[in-house]
């Protein structure tokens, strides 16, 4: 996400004189999205001042699980343990069941490996330690190694037995030497400079190298095979970004694609960067497309965007980044999740830039929604077609807070707060000339989510009008949407937007999802694989296969097992979309915490073909996400 100083840095002289001016009044007046966790049950703001503590706290025992469990299915310790010893020699495991001979290669994940610094502890699960984790494949013997990235925040912190890097949602320990007039001249560093560098959120190759991600500029080169962490690199060292999502795309020949943050005359602008496959990479990247964020101090928070054949799509929620916040927090030594303002009453905006030109070509609303996520999207039709995990609102950053998932048993809102689905968007891309061809449809009321009456209720106030309805103004809504078997539906309002309405893909909480990327990405698909976020299931620890066509659903889950995000390898000269397998690392809940496997499902029955299980010699914390790399093109082919 942008920070502070990244976006001031790009301002000038005269302007950062005016805007700083400016940024203890507006931060004062702002709420954060810290009391985003009380629209449940309350409309009370707060101030500030009265944020949640976001002081270190001292360590407590990992295993802490409160009695009369609210969850008792969910065991969310395998979030909040700690890897307290890495496994730089990788270790064997036991191959049971069969892996496909064809199956050769490494499966890299990254994710929270740390919560504790010395005697003190992380706040948020955003702000733990990366932990790279890999599994290897080869000729069906399978081993497991797993390592700390070695950031500037990692060694620091270690260095001083303390917090001393500010994180999402910890403070550091202030520095006694460091006046209130450097902190101030701080905000001016170079982007990406004054912040954590902890990428724990994701891998990714460019070329022949691999590389963790966060949102900040700066990313890691590792050794995949090692786990060394070989170098450290800022974007914004090559092309004009202050941040950049941590899920770029990776093109089939190599070209990367990612969305940042940029800073231009009039204000922040969501722009799209392009690594051309070959040498060079980070020196011949380039803004290929740019469009202006809706609000000059309020950027959106964005974790994905999506690439068709034509356009890029930016998805712009009401979550945004507050500068005036962020400067006032990086002063005041506040962590960056005090600056996400989350505006409920503002719609979500689509973005479509055409990749030729890289302008803007056509927007859509629709209502408030959150999301981390964009499952795929692609044209059909003279339409994009979008899929998204959609929230209600952002309540479940929240929920990742230490203390509210240590006390998640005894809270009745949590699965609420983490409530999510997958949802899809269809934008009408001829709504000039094929406006009077619209069809009348079945109306809003009923065409989607109403399998799950509490996820219903977050879109009723979807239905405050019906296709074929006049409005005020005497304007005939008309269903914009042409395709004959699509629910999703959309309508240009009186005031001349389209507002899109969605229609659900399965009535189940769906987080990191993967589809057959190689072959799909962009392109017409029909399944995709996730994890559960639903923490009431019956298991939480599910994983799920969708069919986006039939809307059907297939599951796998094992008691007391966590599986990771699940990465779809096709087999040699696939036969259908789902010809290959599904690959998860595996975790165990309770007291099983030093365990950990490597899941290999069938894709298309979505059964177990077989596994491999480890013994580590401490705990094993879930990982985010990560990347399958194939033998034969592994580093130096
Ligand atoms: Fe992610």
């Amino acid at each position: 996400m942008p920070t502070s100083s990244n976006v001031i840095y790009a301002l000038s002289d005269k302007n950062q004189q005016i805007v700083f001016s400016q940024l203890e009044q507006e931060a004062a007046t702002e709420t954060s999205v810290s009391e985003v966790s009380s629209v449940v049950d309350s409309e009370a703001e707060l101030e500030v001042d009265e944020e949640p503590a976001t002081e270190p706290t001292k360590a407590a025992k990992d295993t802490t699980q409160p009695k009369d469990d609210m969850y008792p299915n969910c065991d969310v310790n395998v979030w909040l343990r700690s890897c307290e010893q890495e496994i730089v020699e990788p270790i064997e495991g036991k191959v049971q069941g069969t892996v496909p001979e064809w199956l050769n290669g490494s499966l890299l994940r990254n994710g929270p490996g740390s919560l504790k610094v010395g005697d003190m502890m992380f706040n948020h699960l955003f702000d733990s330690s990366a932990l790279l984790h890999r599994f290897n494949i080869d000729n069906g013997k399978i081993t497991y190694q797993c390592r700390f990235l070695k950031s500037d925040a990692y060694k620091k912190n270690n260095a001083a037995r303390r917090i001393v890097v500010t994180e999402f949602g910890t403070s550091a320990v202030p520095d006694p030497c460091q006046t209130i007039f450097q902190k101030i001249a701080a905000v001016f560093n170079k982007p990406g400079v004054n912040n954590s560098d902890n990428a724990m959120i994701s891998i990714y190759p460019f070329g022949d190298e691999f590389f963790a991600f966060t949102e900040s500029p700066i990313i890691h080169r590792i050794d995949p095979e090692t786990l060394d962490t070989e170098a450290k690199l800022n974007v914004s060292d090559y092309v004009g970004i202050v941040n950049h999502t941590s899920h770029p795309h990776v093109m089939s020949d190599g070209t990367v694609y990612n969305l940042g943050c940029s800073i231009t005359k009039t204000g922040p602008a969501y722009t799209i960067i392009c690594f051309p496959h070959g040498p060079g990479m980070f020196e011949n990247a380039r803004i290929v497309a740019s469009v202006p964020a809706r609000w000059k101090f309020h950027p959106g928070y964005m974790h994905t965007f999506g690439i068709t054949e034509n356009y890029f799509v930016i998805v712009e929620q009401p979550l945004s980044v507050s500068v005036p916040t962020m400067v006032v927090s990086q002063i005041r030594n506040r962590p960056m999740a005090a600056a996400l303002k989350w505006f409920e009453s503002q719609q979500t905006y689509i973005y479509l830039l055409d990749r030729d030109t890289g302008e803007l070509r056509h927007t859509f609303h629709t209502e408030p929604f959150f999301y981390l996520h964009i499952i795929n999207q692609y044209e059909r039709e003279g339409h994009v077609v979008l899929d998204i995990c959609c929230y209600k609102d952002p309540a479940m950053l929240n929920c990742m807070y230490v203390d509210t998932m240590r006390n998640m048993q005894n809270n009745p809102d949590y699965a609420k707060m983490f409530r999510g689905r997958p949802l899809r968007f269809v934008l009408p891309l001829n709504c000039g000339t094929e406006r009077a061809k619209g069809r009348p449809a079945a109306g809003p009321k009923g065409s989607s989510a109403t399998a799950d009456a509490s996820w219903s209720d977050m879109w009723q106030n979807l239905g405050s009008f019906s296709a074929g309805d006049s409005t005020d103004s005497g304007l005939v809504l008309q269903n914009l949407v042409q395709i004959e078997d699509s629910k999703a539906t959309a309508y240009v309002m009186p005031n001349r937007t389209i507002f899109c309405k969605p229609e659900l893909l399965c009535d189940l909480g769906c987080e990191t999802p993967r589809i057959y990327y190689e072959r799909h990405l962009g392109r017409p698909y029909r399944y995709f694989y996730a994890i559960s976020s639903d923490v009431d299931a019956s298991n939480p620890g599910t994983l799920i296969k969708v069919d986006v066509v039939t809307k059907g659903k297939l599951t796998w889950c094992e008691e007391n097992v966590y599986p990771s995000e699940p990465i779809f390898v096709p087999a040699p000269d696939p036969q259908s979309e789902d010809d290959g397998v599904v690959l998860a690392a595996m975790v165990w809940g309770r007291e099983e915490q030093n365990r950990a496997g490597l899941l290999v499902l069938d894709a298309k029955s979505f059964t177990e073909l077989g596994r491999c299980e480890f013994v580590t010699p401490g705990p094993v914390p879930k990982c985010l996400h990560g990347w399958f790399q194939p033998t034969a093109t592994t580093k130096g082919d």
